[in-house]
């Protein structure tokens, strides 16, 4: 519990990211178990939080990279990372990117467009390399999420279509500086309706018996990542259900002999641990509504401003009767707003304001807008 460390909190100048690493380890903890039951692998997400002190436990216990970016590869290896392990996804990797992670040997290219796997293959080529590559297809499964955070339908920019296979197969036999050793899905983020999951398994299944029809056996089948967490009980459910996500692919996902399945998980592994707190500036007091005005604001947090996202938002200082407050920020922007008509104990200048589930898509989304000085951060039990 936050409060528990009030004290320690106080000292601290805001805004300020705080992070439970014990927490964090019994979250990697059970996920790392819960998905060794079937001996699957997980690439944790890098681009959910970067921090050292986080990468080092996600590395701790066995986890490989997913990145999406030349910098997120550098950042996985020069945190330790073995390049066998980490996976590149991305529909705009740039030349200088690739060339990186071709000199890197990593484990799989994901590839998201024809003109991708042609570019790749050139510059592999140049290299006297093979590239190991996984088809990432658009299963047009629907994720029932956020819109800006839904992936695997075709209206998306992401991945190949079903309709294009062909056409990328015969390609295939061409690009010869390219292996393709797997298949690649992802259909969204903060997914809580677990039958999105079962739904891609089907079109999972469908897609290995087309390609095994055309002679192609697969290796590795990669899942994506996507599982939600709870931003309106986090202390009900601190640890998702991972035994329930990963027994459900048990369950529903068809796996050739020999064949290895993988997951990317982000934010179901870190969101929990990390936590924005601020100090309260001022309070005013409106025509309809008071105003609690933070020192962080939508530079610290982007999330409820971009997708409208729910973060619970507790007052750590006061103990009063409750009332009710717009929480927001100092941006100038009317939509620096952290959540309206928020009921919180009387709240006033200098309290501390916890804004809950920041550790995954919080820091690494921060900006300098307004040239704002970053957030310092704090970890507990390290
Ligand atoms: N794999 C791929 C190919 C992805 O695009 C993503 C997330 C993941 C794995 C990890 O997904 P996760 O397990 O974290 O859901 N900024 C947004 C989330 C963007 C997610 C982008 N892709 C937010 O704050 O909600």
């Amino acid at each position: 519990m936050l409060k528990d460390h009030l004290q320690k909190l106080q000292q601290h100048d805001t805004p300020l990211y705080v992070y439970d690493l014990e927490l964090l380890r019994q979250t990697l903890a059970k996920a790392q178990s819960e998905s060794s039951k079937y001996g699957y692998q997980v690439h944790y997400a890098f681009k959910a939080n970067t921090n050292a002190p986080v990468l080092a436990e996600v590395k701790a216990h066995g986890f490989g990279a997913d990145c999406v970016s030349g910098n997120e590869i550098k950042c996985a290896i020069e945190n330790g990372f073995s390049p066998d392990h980490v996976v590149f996804a991305g529909v705009g990797k740039s030349d200088a990117e690739i060339n990186f992670a071709l000199d890197k040997d990593i484990f799989c290219f994901n590839c998201e467009s024809l003109h991708e796997l042609a570019i790749l293959n050139e510059l592999a080529a140049a290299k006297g390399k093979t590239a190991r590559i996984a088809l990432r297809i658009n299963p047009n499964v629907n994720a029932n999420t956020h819109k800006y955070i839904t992936t695997g339908l075709e209206e998306n920019k992401f991945g190949i279509n079903a309709w294009e296979l062909p056409e990328v197969l015969g390609q295939l036999k061409e690009l010869e500086n390219l292996k393709l050793t797997g298949l690649h899905f992802h259909i969204g983020s903060q997914i809580t309706d677990l039958s999105s999951f079962k739904n891609l398994c089907t079109r999972v299944n469908e897609f290995q018996e087309w390609f095994l029809s055309h002679n192609v056996e697969l290796e590795h089948i990669n899942v994506g990542g996507g599982l939600g967490v709870d931003y309106y009980h986090p202390d009900e459910q601190l640890i998702p259900d991972f035994e329930a996500y990963f027994s459900l692919f048990n369950q529903f996902l068809e796996v050739k002999p020999g064949q290895q399945v993988h997951f990317e998980l982000g934010r179901s592994l870190v969101a929990q641990c990390g936590t924005l707190v601020s100090r309260v500036l001022y309070i005013k007091h409106g025509k309809t509504t008071n105003f609690a005005i933070l020192d962080a604001g939508m530079t610290e947090l982007i999330r409820p401003a971009l997708y409208q996202s729910y973060h619970k938002i507790e007052n750590l200082s006061s103990n009063q009767p409750e009332n009710k407050y717009d929480v927001v920020g100092p941006i100038c922007e009317s939509s620096d707003c952290f959540g309206k008509a928020v009921l919180l104990p009387e709240t006033n200048r200098g309290d501390l304001i916890a804004i809950r589930t920041a550790g995954a898509y919080g820091e690494v989304m921060t900006s300098q807008y307004n040239l704002r000085d970053k957030a310092q951060v704090l970890y507990l039990n390290q």
